[in-house]
């Protein structure tokens, strides 16, 4: 594994691969987890040359947000890039990324304005800044990433469409715990007391497919749903939102109709923890059930 950490460097060594190979990457914070090795397996299976990117980007931290304390091990992260078959890990310093004039943003400011962006009024403008930097250095033919954020995901998949970058966006399941809670590195924030009560946040979101399984189509039902069912199962949590949006435009929507994402942002102590899942078009199958009773 080559270790790169100047940007001209990652981009001359990526210009020379692609010639003849397939380029993957997979753009990462560090302190890696199943899920950061899941999208590693992946992308190693799929592509020719892996190239894994480990930079706490200092952009996308609002003020007041965790960057000096975001979790770092990188001794560790070294050793499972390496286990995980990474042919290159670029570890840039923030200074070689940013330029002390840096001037130029990368905004999709209408997927990026609901859900985290509402507290995070900076953060996915410096996620898409920093990923279209990492595209321009390393080229890839495939960039993956994980379906947790999946409003991050949806506003890359966007700003590669409208601005017709030459990158396939591959997005990837979430990983779990065996109690359900999605792999973070901000799950480490978490006090035992918190660690015990997180599973609910996952259940949470089962239930509420189930609710909407069962025939529940009204957003207010199934935000009073869920309300009630955290502040029974999560009581060391303080809800910052729920949402029922629309799987592409990740805009609400104001009934469930169709497949939609159910999105829910929950701090706990020190930690605020994402999670969603999809539900599919439901509508026909909650129809059946209720012909089946007839
Ligand atoms: O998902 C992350 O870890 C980050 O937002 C990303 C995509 C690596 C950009 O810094």
């Amino acid at each position: 594994m080559k270790m790169i950490t100047r940007p001209d460097a990652l981009q001359q060594t990526c210009l020379e691969c692609k010639k003849n190979k397939r380029i993957g990457l997979v753009p990462t914070m560090g302190y890696f987890h199943e899920g950061h090795l899941s999208l590693m397996d992946w992308t190693r299976k799929h592509c020719d040359v892996l190239v894994v990117s480990l930079f706490v980007n200092p952009s996308q931290f609002g003020p007041g947000e965790d960057l000096a304390a975001y979790p770092r091990d990188k001794e560790r992260d070294i050793r499972l890039a390496r286990e995980h078959g990474a042919d290159i890990l670029f570890i840039p310093q923030a200074g070689s990324m940013y330029a002390a004039n840096h001037a130029t943003w990368v905004e999709v400011p209408e997927l990026a304005k609901g859900l985290c962006g509402r507290t995070r009024p900076v953060h996915f403008r410096g996620v898409a800044t920093v990923v279209t930097k990492l595209f321009n250095l390393v080229q890839p033919e495939v960039a993956v990433f994980g379906e947790k954020d999946r409003q991050q995901l949806a506003i890359i998949k966007r700003m590669v469409r409208d601005l017709n970058m030459p990158v396939r966006v591959e997005g990837r399941p979430i990983v779990r715990e065996s109690d359900g809670l999605a792999l973070s590195s901000r799950n480490a924030y978490l006090t035992p007391e918190e660690r015990a009560q997180a599973p609910a946040l996952y259940a949470g979101l089962c239930a509420a497919s189930g609710w909407i399984a069962n025939g529940m189509r009204g957003i207010s039902e199934l935000l009073a749903g869920i309300t009630a069912y955290y502040a029974e199962h999560l009581p060391a949590g303080r809800l910052d939102y729920f949402e029922v949006v629309d799987p592409e435009s990740m805009q609400p929507v104001h009934m469930v109709e169709d497949a939609v994402i159910l999105a829910v942002a929950m701090r706990m102590g020190r930690a605020r923890l994402i999670d969603n899942i999809l539900v599919e078009s439901s509508v026909g199958s909650a129809g059946e059930r209720k012909g089946e009773k007839g």
